[in-house]
């Protein structure tokens, strides 16, 4: 095989850079309202990754200087205790975010919950009001994935006008807000899914591939065209029997050893996105409570 070549997008690095920016406007924020960006999480039942990201996103925030307030709920919490619990967050004045992580139990529905939330204070950006901002070019609250894929794209390319994006998978998470997102910055845009007829031939046309749909190493360097952006969203288990029994180890929708020699460029898993989608989080809260408190920031 031929030695690496892709340049490392190292996201870990753009993601400290990007909380430290945040800085200034947390404590203007704090000046002028008395109080830091705060945001309320909320985990319902005891699932192991959701743990692990609920207890990063909880960290960090608090590490930026803004207050986290974390809701921790059995998962036999019913519907109805969840949706009251999101309307007392709605109604505190001192709440400038509010994050549900997902998936939530089977028996609760995750679009009657996502709905509920206060769409000033959706830091995920997954209200349909905040879709529609996005998809008509309105000023809205953004999912952080997306957004963090796209500001790794910026800081890497420059202008993507004009270039050819291929987005692989649709959810409402990242596939179509990240579309939306890379049309805004007049890239065009071909978004391929399970259904897709052919899907390698088009991705092999993309200056801009994206995967995201958590399958493990799904994407060859056969389906890669040489000298292409990677930008690897998935971050997915597997066990990993050389680290010991029961141990396991990240890796993303990207065979990256095969992707690495053609693509000019690559995200690593960890350390690729996934810093990116925290960060990107931090900086909405700010958002949200600058927009909420008519507070003038410098993020535009
Ligand atoms: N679960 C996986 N990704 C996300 C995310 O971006 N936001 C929330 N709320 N839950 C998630």
């Amino acid at each position: 095989m031929t030695p690496n070549k892709a340049k490392l997008i190292d996201g870990k690095h753009f993601s400290n850079q990007l909380i430290r920016s945040l800085i200034p406007d947390i404590k203007t924020i704090l000046k002028i309202i008395g109080r830091p960006p705060t945001l309320a999480v909320i985990l319902v039942g005891e699932d192991g990754a959701s743990q692990v990201y609920v207890r990063n996103k909880v960290k960090q925030t608090e590490a930026a200087g803004m207050v986290s307030v974390e809701h921790r709920l059995s998962d036999q919490t019913d519907e109805e205790t969840l949706l009251s619990l999101v309307e007392t967050l709605n109604n505190d004045d001192d709440i400038d975010g509010i994050l549900v992580q997902l998936p939530l139990p089977k028996h609760i529905n995750e679009h009657s919950v996502i709905q509920a939330i206060n769409p000033d204070k959706d830091v995920d950006g997954f209200h349909v009001i905040n879709a529609g901002k996005l998809a008509t070019g309105q000023k809205g609250l953004v999912p952080c994935t997306p957004l963090g894929c796209l500001l790794l794209l910026r800081d890497t390319l420059g202008d993507l006008s004009g270039l050819h994006a291929v987005i692989i998978g649709r959810s409402n998470i990242v596939g179509k807000p990240l579309g939306q997102l890379l049309l805004a910055e007049n890239a065009s845009v071909t978004i391929v899914h399970s259904k897709t007829k052919n899907i390698e031939k088009l991705t092999s046309q993309a200056d801009i591939l994206i995967a995201a749909v958590g399958r493990s190493e799904m994407v060859k360097s056969s389906w890669i065209k040489p000298g292409a952006c990677v930008i690897d969203v998935g971050i997915n288990r597997i066990t990993a029997p050389e680290k010991g029994d029961g141990k396991y180890r990240l890796v993303g929708d990207v065979d990256f050893a095969e992707a690495s020699t053609i693509a000019h460029f690559i995200t690593p898993v960890p350390g690729g996105v996934g810093p990116m989608t925290i960060a990107c989080l931090l900086r909405s809260t700010v958002v949200a409570a600058a927009m909420r408190k008519g507070v003038e920031i410098s993020i535009k």
